[in-house]
């Protein structure tokens, strides 16, 4: 299983530090095959060392320039940072990526050889329109993303059950997972939506459910940690 924490806009420089010597103590009995990822925030990038891989939230497309507030390849070099989230919903909603922006930070990383997260996910309205519905919306933020990229990983992530503490129901995700599965090949999928450790043993159980993204349960070391080792 891969249990990835997306910090999002939480945790500081010195926090993040106090939480990775946290969890890497707690984590240290993991099965060697379960493998762990950190999303902090760009202010907490460093050269972490451990059992688990650091990623960025986000950063430009390009090595560096001017770009007023955003980081490019230099500052994730600096700490050797390879591994990147893109597609999240919050960056799609808030920050205004459109797909076409989203396709072409994708092939950017890609060109670099990181290791890519890629988010997708769909609202209430079209959840509620049903499964069709869902699928027709979610394979459409595959538009301009290539999938046969060897080191891409899928997060399914329903923006109705991101932080409100209700996640999908053990049936949403099963029948949408099967179905993303076939139109990624077989990629690694996650789920991300209000996993938590109360009920990640009823996720990870599921078919097709090959790790989860976690926003809030990842935020204390304790619960994260409990996640990992459940
Ligand atoms: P929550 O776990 O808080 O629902 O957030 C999920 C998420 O958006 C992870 O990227």
């Amino acid at each position: 299983m891969i249990y990835a924490a997306n910090f999002k806009t939480n945790h500081t420089r010195k926090s993040t530090a106090e939480y990775i010597a946290s969890l890497s103590d707690k984590i240290a009995t993991k099965n060697d095959e379960d493998k762990v990822y950190i999303f902090p925030p760009a202010t907490a990038l460093d050269s972490y060392v451990g059992d688990f891989t650091i990623g960025t939230q986000n950063a430009y497309p390009a090595q560096n320039g001017a770009f007023t507030g955003e980081i490019g390849l230099d500052q994730l070099e600096e700490f050797d940072i390879q591994t990147i989230l893109i597609g999240h919903s919050e960056r799609r909603e808030h920050m205004a990526e459109s797909q076409e922006k989203v396709a072409q930070k994708f092939a950017f990383f890609k060109e670099q050889n990181f290791e890519i997260i890629y988010c997708i996910g769909e609202p209430l309205h079209v959840r509620e329109e049903g499964f069709d519905a869902v699928m027709d919306y979610l394979l459409a933020q595959f538009d301009g993303i290539d999938i046969s990229y060897e080191k891409v990983i899928v997060a399914y992530e329903p923006i109705w059950a991101i932080g409100t503490g209700r996640s999908a129901t053990v049936e949403e995700i099963s029948s949408t997972h099967l179905a993303l599965k076939k139109a990624i090949n077989n990629k690694p999928l996650l789920y991300g939506g209000s996993a938590k450790p109360a009920n990640i043993k009823e996720i990870s159980a599921i078919d097709g459910v090959d790790g989860v993204l976690v926003g809030s349960a990842s935020l204390d070391a304790e619960s994260f940690s409990q996640m990992i080792l459940s």
